[in-house]
């Protein structure tokens, strides 16, 4: 059976997002309405340092711009890419957190979540490992890397994007049949 955005796509259980409606936490992140604009802007404030600095990471780490040394940028790149990424997970609990019934039953969110995980498998499991002395290695990784982060760029643009399906549009005429 379709559900709310018109698919049988899996998304989170549906009984943990109504308790998560009801909690006090939820009640009060509710409550903070006025600066819900805030929260999203953070968001994206987060989203488009983490996007930048990893880019620039991993286009290194794919073998472009090889005569440019990154050595003396590496610890304020990382520590500026890991704060910026922290700021989207904690913005991005709260735009939950507003919504839970409403974002959890996105489309995409349950993609994007394990999408997330798989990033930071790849990036704290697979390359801080020895093989990424491999040259081909770590031109696999950077392009496994630059493609999961940017499907989770894809799967939040749906879910921004999506709107319920109106049980009320199934049953009204089609103006274009005649
Ligand atoms: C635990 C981590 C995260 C959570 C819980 C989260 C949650 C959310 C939520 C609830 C929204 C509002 C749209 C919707 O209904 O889905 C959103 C928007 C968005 N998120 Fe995330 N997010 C997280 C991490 C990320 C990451 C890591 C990225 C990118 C690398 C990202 C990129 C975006 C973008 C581009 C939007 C669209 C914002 C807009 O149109 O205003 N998010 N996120």
């Amino acid at each position: 059976m379709p559900d709310v955005y018109g698919n049988s796509w899996p998304h989170l259980p549906v009984g943990l997002l109504v308790w998560l409606a009801t909690t006090d936490l939820r009640l009060w992140v509710y409550g903070l309405r006025p600066v819900y604009g805030l929260f999203r802007f953070l968001h994206l404030f987060g989203v488009a340092g983490f996007l930048g600095m990893l880019m620039l990471i991993e286009v290194k780490r794919l073998g472009f711009f090889a005569s440019s040394s990154f050595q003396a940028m590496r610890l304020p790149v990382l520590t500026l890419m890991n704060s910026a990424f922290a700021l989207t997970v904690v913005t991005g609990l709260a735009l939950f957190l507003y919504d839970p019934v409403g974002v959890g039953l996105h489309t995409m969110f349950l993609p994007k979540l394990v999408l997330i995980v798989l990033g930071l498998i790849h990036a704290y499991g697979v390359e801080r490992t020895p093989m990424m002395r491999n040259q081909s290695l770590r031109r696999l990784s950077a392009a496994v890397a630059l493609v999961v982060w940017t499907l989770v760029m894809g799967a939040s643009t749906w879910n921004a994007v999506e709107r319920p399906l109106n049980p009320a549009d199934v049953h009204r005429v089609d103006p274009r049949v005649k």
